[in-house]
């Protein structure tokens, strides 16, 4: 490995925002490209009309439906390094979106709207995350408005998620009475003044001309807590403890206000310092493949169809794990075992993208893909590797689809089969009745309220609709490691897109039954 990939590598940086919809997501975001010199002007992420931004249709949908639905990745340098920002859907029924990005990164911010505190989706993603072992983050924001006591707030994240936090900054004061915050490594209060919001803060130290005469002012309440409160978390919270912090353990944290920028920068300062360059991925086998390996290698956590309307394209989105990408290189594709060229690679910067002749481990290339990958698979330039693969969610809702002109069939189960490869839907055929008359899957309603959507505007299939069926239950049945084609019981089986055989039942005490009728048979909730 050449010196100068080991230095390529070491400056990667790649996470994800998590956090419940309307904490903020989107506007720190903005403001973090704002730092990141990616964008100029606050309004740019949401996509102004007549700019060049590639809105792509569903985001459409989006906007109708107030929800963040897909998930793009954004790049930016800053202070050396190389970050990847990958977004995450907030609704609940793309979990299994998030999931898979989260698959990707090396650490994860936790954004908390300060007047709500850990909310649910906040919770259930922490749970992926802590899962992964993701070093996380803590951004407390909207500390511009009214919101919970902090020290009650930093038990209430410690109690709910069972981890530590390290505030490494404290808030003074809060909503209109907010003043600034204390950056407690630097020993330094940085203020929070509205009416100069375009201008850096003001920062004192203790032996700042000016910091008495500042300090005086503080309404004296106000004072008294943020002495009183610093007092206990200086001698009863944790200090920060990188190890701790790298192995998800211990959270560092801190406050401000993403919509009038403030304490971004300290955020993005404490990234700087701590986020961990690309970790080490496990292989199907249980060995490591480290990033300074030296070889290329990666695997597809996401695929997007249609990503920009102007190239009516599919995207594979491959997170490079080991060594280094060269634009048009041949990979091993491990899945469909043959060699393939990578040719068409992207980058991301903010809503538009750029040809990309070159990435290293911890980066995420969008390549162009005429139907070789899915969800999963993994490319190698050293032979065949496999990484973990990406778990799937067990569906719970389940639908036929119908188009009204029998003409526009095969294009309608074309439409699905690429849809399904996305990861978008879930896809069942009945083996008795052929491909042509597919039952799709969803975890949430809406997948298959974008699922329509995207039917009648990408695919031009106008005159789709989609029947509920009484399913809610999908199980995989395996005789040890052998996948199962008969069961006793009469039990129709399914297969899905990878060929697995899966029973689909009305409910939960159906699924009895088959336990009992096949005793020697364990059901999975998940293919594999
Ligand atoms: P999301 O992506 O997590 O769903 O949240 P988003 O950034 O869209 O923010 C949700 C709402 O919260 C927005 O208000 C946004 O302006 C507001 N917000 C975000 N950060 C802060 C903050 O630090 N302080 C305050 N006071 N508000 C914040 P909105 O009314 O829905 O939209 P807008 O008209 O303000 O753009």
């Amino acid at each position: 490995m050449s010196e100068i990939v080991t230095r390529e590598i070491a400056r990667r940086r790649s996470f994800a925002i998590i956090s419940h919809p309307d904490a903020g997501k989107t506007t720190l975001t903005e403001k973090l490209l704002l730092q990141g010199g990616v964008i100029h002007e606050a309004g740019e992420v949401r996509g102004k009309a007549g700019t060049k931004n590639t809105t792509s249709d569903w985001m459409e949908l989006e906007k109708q439906r107030g929800i963040s639905v897909t998930s793009s990745v954004m790049t930016f340098d800053f202070k050396g390094l190389r970050i990847n920002l990958l977004d995450t859907p907030g609704h609940k029924d793309f979990s299994e979106d998030t999931y898979r990005v989260l698959m990707a990164v090396d650490s994860a911010c936790m954004l908390i709207d300060v007047a709500k505190g850990v909310e649910e989706r906040t919770q259930k993603l922490y749970e992926v995350c802590r899962y992964r072992r993701i070093p996380i983050f803590t951004f407390i924001n909207k500390l511009d408005r009214e919101g919970k006591n902090p020290l009650q707030l930093i038990d209430e994240v410690e109690q709910t998620l069972q981890m530590s936090c390290c505030p490494l900054t404290w808030p003074i004061g809060i909503g209109d009475r907010f003043m600034g915050i204390y950056h407690r490594l630097k020993k330094q209060f940085i203020l929070y003044d509205q009416r100069r919001l375009e201008n850096p803060p003001l920062v004192f130290s203790y032996d700042h001309p000016d910091f008495r005469q500042w300090w005086d002012r503080i309404p004296k309440d106000i004072a008294e807590k943020v002495t009183e409160e610093l007092d206990i978390i200086e001698n009863v919270l944790p200090n920060f403890d990188e190890e701790r912090f790298l192995s998800g353990h211990l959270s560092p944290l801190t406050w401000g206000s993403a919509k009038q920028n403030f304490g971004v920068d300290i955020f993005l300062d404490f990234f700087v310092q701590f986020a961990p360059s690309p970790l080490p991925r496990r292989t199907e086998e249980g060995n490591q493949v480290d990033p300074s390996a030296n070889f290329f290698s990666g695997f597809v956590f996401k695929i997007q169809a249609n990503m920009d309307p102007r190239h009516r394209d599919r995207v594979a989105f491959i997170r490079i794990c080991s060594g280094r990408f060269e634009r048009g290189m041949k990979v091993y594709h491990s899945r469909l075992n043959r060699e393939i060229r990578l040719t068409y690679s992207n980058q991301f910067l903010a809503q538009d993208r750029e040809t990309l002749n070159e990435a290293f481990a911890g980066d995420i290339i969008g390549v162009t893909d005429s139907g070789n990958f899915a969800i999963g698979d993994s490319v190698s330039s050293s032979g065949p590797v496999r990484f973990e693969p990406i778990p799937r969610f067990t569906p719970e809702l389940f639908c036929r689809v119908t188009v009204k002109d029998a003409l526009k069939r095969k294009k309608m189960i074309d439409a699905i089969r690429h849809l399904a490869e996305e990861g978008a839907i879930q896809l069942f055929v009945d083996p008795a009745v052929g491909p042509g008359d597919p039952i799709l899957g969803a975890v949430g309603e809406l997948q298959f309220d974008v699922l329509l959507f995207r039917l009648r505007n990408e695919y031009g299939l106008e005159e789709v609709s989609l029947q509920r069926l009484t399913y809610t239950v999908v199980r995989w049945p395996r005789r040890g490691e052998v996948p199962v084609t008969q069961l006793n019981g009469n039990f129709r089986i399914y297969y899905d897109m990878s060929g697995h055989p899966a029973i689909l039942l009305n409910e939960l005490w159906d699924l009895k039954w088959a336990e009992k009728e096949n005793p020697d048979v364990v059901f999975l909730p998940t293919p594999f």
